[in-house]
């Protein structure tokens, strides 16, 4: 019987580029890891670990398939196994410092990437027949932000005074109730997602902060809706203003006139934002390339610093800091309507 010879592959990856496979493990993993946070399991898995007991404490299916994700990340090198269970090992915990972007790309924005097809072709429309997740642009933008955005925004508040300020799409709330515990402040917190608005208000409940902290649901473009913006002298929106500019910058700058209008002389104006990509010098850079593709699925785009700073100025405010948070891209820009 003579033995049948298998060829060796006719290139192996170590000498042959096959960039397809760096993007089927990456959407693969984003999705178990977004998955895992969201179902209220991958901070287990970092604080703690998880045991087969705990794996199994469920029904057969789903065990089954929680089971098969951690053999997944093992394989991938995110999670070992040892006797006491599973655990994240180093690789692991890089991600996860990160997490807070993989849930939002994937549990805010999964759905409307996976009707692309409909988009381009025009058998369905964004914002009419498929939509975002509100709850998650929410908890994602919450989750990045702890580390990337809130640490600098608090740097700056801490050079100005304010008493009452308002959070202009302020999702789950974590800014608005972090800022008024901090500062001693009152606040109140608008924001068009219903999803966000419940999470904000099960916030406000938990910090036992109700007194002084007011959430509510309405489009921010409608400033009647805010109560007290003349004794307002903190008006803080993250990532909120590309969304006004969706409509141009006519409207962005006119948005913002009227608020200021409606301010108090010296009241300060925090915004949050993301530049877009520095046109394609890099490939490599991250998550601007993505970021702006999705705000573009939204008819939306973003707009460099002095861009942002000009429309501020054009709306009535003197720009008084610009600076870098720690998301790629991230920009923080403090604003001050002029005292007289
Ligand atoms: C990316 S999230 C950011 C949430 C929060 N500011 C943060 O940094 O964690 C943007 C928020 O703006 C809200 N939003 C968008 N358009 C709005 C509008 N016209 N009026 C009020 N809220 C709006 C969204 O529902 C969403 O919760």
């Amino acid at each position: 019987m003579s033995t049948q010879h298998v060829p060796a592959p006719s290139a192996s990856p170590l000498t042959h580029r096959r960039p397809a496979f760096d993007l089927f493990e990456g959407y693969a993993l984003s999705s178990v890891l977004a998955g895992l946070e969201i179902g209220g399991l991958l901070g287990t898995l970092e604080r703690d670990g998880l045991s087969e007991e705990m794996v199994l404490d469920r029904p057969p299916e789903a065990a089954n398939l929680l089971g098969a994700s951690l053999r997944y990340l093992v394989d991938r090198g995110v999670v070992r196994v040892g006797a006491s269970g599973y655990s994240l090992t180093e690789y692991g915990r890089e991600i996860c410092a990160d997490k807070g972007y993989l849930v939002w790309l994937v549990g805010g924005y999964g759905g409307p990437l996976s009707k692309l097809d409909k988009f381009v072709t025009g058998a369905a429309r964004y914002g009419i027949d498929y939509t975002r997740n509100g709850e998650w642009v929410a908890g994602g933008a919450a989750m990045l932000g702890r580390a990337d955005v809130v640490p600098y925004a608090v740097d700056l508040l801490k050079g100005i005074n304010f008493t009452r300020m308002v959070d202009i799409g302020c999702g789950n709330a974590r800014f608005l109730l972090l800022a008024c515990q901090q500062f001693g402040a009152s606040g109140v917190g608008v924001d068009l997602s219903p999803e966000a608005c419940q999470l904000a208000e099960e916030a406000v409940d938990r910090a036992g902060m109700r007194e002084r902290v007011q959430i509510v649901l309405g489009d921010a473009e409608d400033l009647d809706r805010i109560p007290g913006l003349d004794e307002t002298d903190l008006v803080v929106t993250f990532f909120l203003l590309h969304e006004v500019l969706g409509k141009g910058r006519e409207a962005l700058v006119g948005y913002l006139r009227e608020l200021s209008d409606r301010l108090p002389p010296g009241a300060h104006l925090l915004v949050a934002e993301v530049e877009p990509p520095d046109g394609g010098v890099s490939s490599r850079q991250w998550f601007t390339p993505e970021f702006a593709y999705v705000h573009a699925v939204m008819s939306q785009i973003l707009y460099p610093a002095q861009q942002w700073s000009e429309a501020l100025t054009d709306g009535g405010f003197e720009v008084a800091e610009v600076l870098r948070d720690g998301m790629p891209g991230g920009l923080i820009i403090l604003g001050r309507k002029p005292a007289s």
